[in-house]
């Protein structure tokens, strides 16, 4: 049976940079706390005029271009997003049509940070049953557009991007060798926006209260974060049979600088081999490791036949790794 693999990436980003020392005017932080606290010294805000569909459509056609393919061969397109352009209808519907892509299955899903890692497992499922030959994964997140700039405990983390991955089948030894997903509902309230759905729908109050925007409870994820991703990252590690020293590239979701050295730290891989592009792009949600997967890609960091780790952890929460041969 084939193995499935990614034929090619692309990424988009906000024109608009927001740097720490923007940031120091709208709420009671520094430079000095975010920087050392987070690794994060700017992060990208989404204009009026870009949504999560355009940016990924700019996104989706660079991957599509570096695979080679066109929009009509697609068999399926996941948008994985907890930023859709709107609740009704998917985001990945708008994503299809402005792509000119032929009526295949598109759908939206929602993993929150973990979205792109739990969007190609699922591509992967698809591929290796050959009742889908391409599929496009994107994660996508405007997340600027639920955090409230009067909350410092979130709006210095999170940024604005999309990336995309365009998977279809490949020769062993290249390809998805494992992979992990989780979900833990019981965590459910430590990042969540309580108003806008159907438990709560907007209303005055809902607004006024500040109910529509991002709340976390970031020092408590922090622990089950490093936790999870260690866990999950060494599971998937044991089922490929590939140890730390084997790995080319190491691209833990882009969550907190602190995190992703944590977590290197206790999985022994060496410094050199993990990517960081936090201190320019945030936290992306979904977007967080495709965004650094395009850009290994682009760079040459990441060359075909490379070992490559990706794990993620997110609201729900959810958590998942993927160990490929690219
Ligand atoms: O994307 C996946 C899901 N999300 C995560 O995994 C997020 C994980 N969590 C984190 O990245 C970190 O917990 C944060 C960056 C959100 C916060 O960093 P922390 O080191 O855990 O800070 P803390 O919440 O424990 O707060 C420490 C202190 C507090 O002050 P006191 O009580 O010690 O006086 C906070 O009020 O830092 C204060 N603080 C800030 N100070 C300046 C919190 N946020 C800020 C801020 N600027 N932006």
């Amino acid at each position: 049976m084939a193995s499935a693999g990614i034929l090619g990436t692309g990424s988009a980003l906000p024109k608009k940079i927001i740097t720490n020392a923007d940031l120091e005017k709208m709420v009671e932080t520094s430079d000095q706390w975010i920087t050392e606290r987070t690794g994060i010294r700017e992060r990208r805000q989404a204009g009026p005029d870009e949504t999560t569909s355009k940016l990924s459509v700019q996104a989706a056609r660079k991957a599509l271009e570096m695979a080679g393919l066109k929009p009509q061969d697609l068999d399926l397109i996941i948008c994985s997003t907890i930023s859709p352009d709107m609740p009704l209808p998917s985001t990945a519907a708008f994503i299809q049509a402005e792509l000119g892509a032929r009526s295949c299955c598109a759908f939206d899903l929602a993993a929150a940070c973990s979205g792109f890692l739990f969007g190609i497992t699922v591509a992967e499922k698809f591929i290796r049953t050959g009742s889908s030959r391409h599929v496009l994964v994107i994660g996508a997140e405007l997340l600027s557009r639920y955090l409230d700039y009067k909350d410092r405990a979130t709006c210095v983390i999170f940024g604005d991007g999309v990336a995309a991955g365009v998977l279809g089948a490949v020769e062993p030894p290249s390809g998805i060798l494992a992979e992990e997903l989780h979900t833990e509902g019981a965590y459910a309230d430590h990042l969540f926006i309580p108003a806008g759905g159907t438990a709560k729908p907007a209303s005055r109050e809902t607004v006024e209260g500040g109910e529509h925007y991002i709340k976390m409870r970031g020092n408590e994820l922090f622990k089950v974060a490093v936790r999870s991703m260690e866990d999950v990252s060494r599971r998937v590690l044991t089922q490929a049979q590939v140890c730390p020293e084997q790995l080319s590239l190491f691209i833990p979701h882009q969550a907190n600088q602190r995190i992703t050295e944590a977590v290197r730290e206790r999985l022994g891989v060496n410094p050199e081999k993990v990517y960081s592009n936090i201190s320019r792009v945030g936290n992306t949600s979904s977007a967080s490791i495709p965004i650094c997967l395009d850009e290994c890609v682009r760079s040459g960091r990441l060359k075909r036949g490379d070992l490559v780790l990706m794990s993620a952890f997110g609201a729900g929460v959810t958590w998942g790794a993927v160990v490929m041969r690219w």
